[in-house]
């Protein structure tokens, strides 16, 4: 039984024999050519980075990501609160649900708003396209498993779900002031957008970064994954060389990874909910892991900055807002 758990690691704690989950696992040297290890740890509540220097390597067992392991390990402080492991071994016995992190929202509920949000296209090719994917039944149980982050953003099971149904809440707002919009292709691009994480991320005991994802990368292959959708409902090609266009796109600049700067309304709102969707995840994220009587997050690479909890958030929080 896990009794401690990452989000109550704090600089000065010591650890003995807990139980945590290898994120990463990687074998380096200082310049000095001495070994040793950088490892991310996580449980359910969070990842912790941290090392094992030379001196303790021999106290620790070789280990493989995703596995559970126990770990003995004082925190120390680099950037916020980072694992020294001083002594590890794997175990075979734990409690999975103490490791998985999982979005607090309900799968088939968010599943859902997807199936609703497909039902509403007008477009009949666009309909069908989608129509294809949903009932793709193993595309779909990993879809709806799938995270969408390994650490930045909605990077739990279930994130992929939650981050897509978020940029959908979008769109009603954005139509309505933009009524030039093809609501019907907006739609399309956001539910399809990053269908190709499925193939980013191995969802098990924590979240690990696959091969395909190393040399391919989701961008790819959910292009990849939309063309054989067209292909199989025979639509017009350059209608769904349109909806592919929302996907390679979506990152917004080619130094994101996008191999064309988004070139339609469409994609240009795409790019902008997708960000707002993910940038938030990622704030409310950092603030939620931070020290309650602390100001300011840790240093934070997404933004670049330290982030501030104002004082009065709870007291500006309206859940009456009326509109
Ligand atoms: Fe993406
Ligand atoms: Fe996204």
């Amino acid at each position: 039984m896990k009794k401690l758990f990452v989000e109550d690691l704090k600089v000065g704690d010591s650890v003995f024999g807990e139980l945590f989950a290898v994120k990463a696992y990687k074998k380096t040297a200082t310049r000095n050519n001495r070994p040793y290890i950088d490892i991310t740890l996580s449980d359910k509540t969070g990842i912790i980075k941290g090392k094992i220097w030379s001196d303790d390597m021999k106290n620790c067992e070789t280990v493989g990501e995703a596995d559970i392991v126990s770990v003995s390990a004082t925190i120390d402080e680099f950037n916020g609160p980072q694992i020294k492991v001083t002594n590890m071994s794997k175990v075979d016995k734990y409690d999975l649900a103490d490791f998985q992190p999982t979005s607090g929202k309900d799968t088939e509920k968010m599943f859902s708003e997807i199936v609703e949000a497909a039902e509403k296209i007008k477009n009949p090719s666009l309909k069908k396209l989608l129509k294809e994917f949903l009932n793709d039944k193993d595309t779909v149980e990993e879809y709806k498993r799938g995270a969408a982050g390994y650490t930045v953003h909605h990077d739990y099971l279930g994130g992929l779900l939650e981050h897509t149904t978020e940029m959908l809440s979008y769109v009603p707002a954005v139509c309505k002031t933009h009524p030039k919009i093809n609501k019907d292709m907006f739609v399309t691009g956001i539910i399809f957008h990053d269908i190709g994480k499925i193939y980013d991320y191995d969802v098990s005991t924590t979240i690990t970064l696959t091969t395909k994802l190393k040399l391919l990368g989701h961008i790819f292959t959910g292009a990849e994954m939309v063309k054989k959708y067209g292909e199989k409902t025979g639509m017009d090609e350059e209608l769904l060389d349109e909806v592919i266009h929302l996907i390679l796109s979506h990152h917004g600049k080619m130094e994101y990874g996008s191999p064309v700067v988004p070139k339609t309304p469409e994609a240009i709102a795409l790019n902008f909910v997708d960000e707002l969707s993910s940038k938030l995840n990622n704030a409310f994220s950092a603030l939620d892991a931070t020290e309650e009587n602390e100001l300011f997050t840790g240093y934070n690479r997404i933004f670049g900055a330290e982030l501030y909890r104002s004082p009065y958030s709870d007291e500006l929080a309206n859940e009456d807002i009326p509109f």
